[in-house]
């Protein structure tokens, strides 16, 4: 009755509920992206839910994006959602725990070290991690056998992020624990400690610890580091934020190298890791699609299959589509939440959104939209060739695609009107994009010469998602058949 009684014409639908405070949490946390559809097609575009007794204003589509991506300083907060979360995480005076300016300063320092040349050195690194990687790990030994890929994916991808970002030193000591010390750290990644930032969880103690004693040990190599006067050639990012300076004259100061490097390796493990487990699971469930990989890298690289280089991967498209299509089905981040700041007027509607709000991006509804994509729930990674049948309607905005902002850590298109957006857009969008491409490109490339692929009941099937994570991510056990090519 008070939902009839005090609907606010000018106010988003709100979305039938029972309880005032539950609203309609559980059924959006047991999978967010049927919540969105269902919801879309009773109320539209725009709606509100209860989540967690907050009101929570769900704005999906290309419009939708671009109103909550691109939204204004002065109306869109991404730290106030944030920072519970991620300050334990990551550490004080970085990301979220600083003005936005700050922010914008530290992914311009953070970039320098994803360019072309360091690129060129990344792959090779990475290469031979993923080799030495399946020819040591006790799940693959022998000729064949079934393995639960999420675990090897997770396991590979913090190896070669480690490794490729931040030196041969902090990769080194990997293999001495401080796999453990992450571990823990990763625990305050849950959506309990979202949620329930206020209460003391058992496990945050541990999480504070592991958080010291990694920043320690970055601050010591960093320290190393500086006594020794000069980099040893391995210009890693490490290096580069050491030598980084603030606009206003101040040298960024070592602890926030260290929870800087601490950010960018959570941020990116979580989402590369479940895409390319997806990846794994996806080739398991199409053995044409994998045989057809390792044919294009024959024709194109020649039937040795000579060591892997970045140039090389310019000349793999299908391998490179693997990535698209699947970060299309399976993008790890299914919401993205922002404050509201000011009240925001919805262009081209009557309603305006109130300062009570929370605002929820849901761009991986554009990208499973047949409006869009043909046949959406079909992985298909030649969809992505201009000539196929099911190509992408109008993926981009190609007028707003060229025009360019500059946040203040590079340029990025100026529209986020576009249904396909995995990396996010605007001020906060993604600066990991390339050196993940990078990454799950080299990782595919590498395993799909070392192994075929199939389901373990040998269907096409595939395995559901788990949502209780922050990041979506395989149901697991997620169990696939292996069997080496020759070696
Ligand atoms: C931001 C996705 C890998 C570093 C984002 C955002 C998305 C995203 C959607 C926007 C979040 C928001 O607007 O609130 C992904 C996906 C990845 C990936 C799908 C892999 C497949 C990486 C990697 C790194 C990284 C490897 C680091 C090397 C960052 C950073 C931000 C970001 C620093 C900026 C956060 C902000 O400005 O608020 N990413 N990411 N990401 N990502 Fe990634």
């Amino acid at each position: 009755l008070q939902q009839i009684l005090f609907k606010n014409p000018n106010e988003p639908p709100v979305v039938f509920h029972w309880f005032p405070i539950i609203g309609s949490t559980i059924t959006y946390g047991m999978d967010p992206p049927r919540f969105f559809h269902e919801m879309r097609a009773k109320y539209g575009d725009i709606f509100t839910f209860i989540l967690l007794g907050k009101k929570t204003t769900v704005y999906v589509g290309p419009a939708g994006n671009d109103f909550i991506l691109n939204g204004k300083l002065k109306d869109v907060s991404a730290e106030d959602i944030y920072t519970v979360l991620t300050t334990p995480v990551f550490g004080k005076d970085v990301v979220y725990d600083c003005p936005n300016s700050k922010l914008m300063e530290q992914k311009k320092f953070m970039k320098v070290a994803l360019t072309t040349p360091a690129f060129q050195k990344y792959v090779p690194i990475i290469a031979d991690e993923v080799t030495s990687y399946f020819k040591k790990c006790p799940d693959f030994k022998g000729q064949s056998g079934v393995a639960n890929i999420p675990k090897n994916m997770a396991e590979l991808t913090i190896f070669t992020a480690s490794h490729s970002l931040q030196g041969k030193e902090v990769r080194s000591r990997f293999d001495e624990g401080i796999a453990a010390l992450y571990h823990d750290l990763d625990m305050g990644f849950t959506p309990v400690n979202f949620m329930l930032h206020w209460v003391p969880l058992p496990w945050n103690a541990r999480r504070d610890r592991a958080q010291r004693t990694i920043a320690n040990i970055y601050m010591d190599i960093i320290k190393e580091r500086r006594a020794k006067g000069n980099n040893d050639g391995s210009e890693d990012i490490m290096w580069h934020l050491m030598n980084a300076t603030y606009k206003n004259g101040v040298k960024v100061p070592d602890h926030e190298v260290a929870h800087m490097l601490i950010a960018l390796l959570m941020a990116g493990q979580h989402s590369s890791s479940s895409t390319s487990a997806w990846i794994m699971l996806r080739l398991a469930s199409r053995p044409d699609i994998t045989e057809a990989l390792y044919r294009e890298q024959v024709e194109a690289l020649g039937e040795d299959l000579p060591p892997l280089t970045y140039e090389d991967l310019a000349k793999l498209p299908l391998n490179q589509n693997i990535i698209k299509e699947t970060l299309r089905l399976h993008a790890p981040i299914h919401s993205i939440l922002r404050a509201v700041k000011s009240p925001m007027q919805v262009p081209g509607t009557k309603y305006v959104v109130p300062t009570s709000h929370q605002l929820l991006a849901a761009a991986g509804v554009s990208a499973t939209d047949p409006k869009y994509f043909p046949e959406p729930d079909l992985w298909e990674p030649t969809r992505w060739n201009k000539d196929s049948p099911i190509a992408p309607s109008v993926v981009q905005d190609a007028a707003a695609e060229e025009e360019k902002i500059d946040y203040g850590y590079g340029l990025v298109s100026k529209g986020a009107n576009s249904p396909y957006l995995p990396f996010g857009a605007g001020r906060h969008r993604c600066i990991g994009e390339q050196f993940a491409n990078l990454q799950l490109q080299v990782i595919t490339a590498m395993i799909v010469r070392m192994f075929k692929f199939r389901n373990v009941d040998g269907s096409n099937r595939v395995i559901g998602t788990d949502y209780a994570s922050l990041f979506s991510r395989p149901l697991e056990p997620a169990n696939i058949h292996w069997e080496k090519r020759n070696w």
